[in-house]
């Protein structure tokens, strides 16, 4: 692992996926741990996608890992049934969930099950808003970065990255992608004690050196501006190749 230093980025550089999702195991440990001691439980919100396939299925050997005291929320999710390829909760429960000793209970998948998009993101904002009544925010929040510069399910140019209020929201993407999405938006986001980005291949190379190092870039990834943490990215040599600093 190559770390590149800039002033409010952590930037790793791992030789392939496989070294992201083993430095991820490390940092989820830690964090979890830590968090665990000093406030009885762990609150972590995942994303789909394929880059953290590798991590998920690490983490379900992960046994001494305080899973009882866990709680998992999705970042986004497509508004399709469970058993629709592109659900991420699905994948995720394939993956991992269904591996570890969680309680049903500290699981919340995004429903997909009720009438329309927005009545979705309602029951979930509702959820994150009961859960955080005594919590401050997330204590890890990983997220993924697509080509286009999308995150969560935050895409360019779309009327979600103004959302100032709603904690989560129905959201339909620019582009070619048409079905609906939920996503969490930038206040919960940006209220993440810990945030980790992962972004792995050739293809996200351009974005990646757009977000660390253009100044005032309206991509959603760069938007991410935590205040009470500096994201880690975590990269493959692919995917940082075309930044200005090596490691
Ligand atoms: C989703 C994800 C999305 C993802 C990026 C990167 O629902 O698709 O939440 O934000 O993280 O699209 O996806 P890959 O890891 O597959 O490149």
């Amino acid at each position: 692992m190559k770390e590149i230093h800039y002033s409010d980025k952590e930037i790793l550089v791992f030789k392939d996926v496989d070294g992201i999702a083993d430095y991820a195991v490390r940092k989820w440990t830690e964090i979890a741990g830590k968090t665990v001691n000093k406030k009885g439980s762990f609150s972590v919100a995942l994303s789909g996608g394929k880059t953290p396939a590798t991590l998920f299925h690490k983490l379900a050997k992960e046994n001494k890992l305080p899973w009882n005291r866990t709680h998992v929320f999705m970042v986004d999710e497509r508004f399709v049934p469970y058993h629709d390829e592109n659900n991420n909760y699905r994948m995720i429960n394939e993956i991992l969930m269904r591996h570890v000793d969680i309680p049903a209970k500290n699981i919340h998948p995004i429903l997909t099950t009720v009438e329309t998009p927005q009545a979705s993101a309602l029951k979930y904002e509702r959820e994150l808003n009961s859960f955080f009544s005594t919590r401050s925010g997330f204590d890890l929040m990983l997220l993924g970065i697509g080509d286009d510069g999308h995150t969560a399910s935050l895409f360019p140019g779309t009327p979600s990255l103004k959302e100032k209020k709603h904690l989560a929201i129905a959201a339909l993407p620019s582009g070619t992608i048409m079905s609906y999405r939920i996503t969490m938006t930038f206040p919960i986001i940006n209220n993440a004690e810990n945030i980790m980005f992962m972004a792995a291949g050739n293809d996200k190379a351009p974005v990646i050196r757009e977000v660390i190092e253009k100044e005032k870039s309206r991509l959603p990834a760069a938007m991410v501006r935590p205040g009470k943490c500096s994201p880690i990215f975590l990269l493959d040599k692919a995917a940082a190749s075309l930044l200005s600093k090596k490691p």
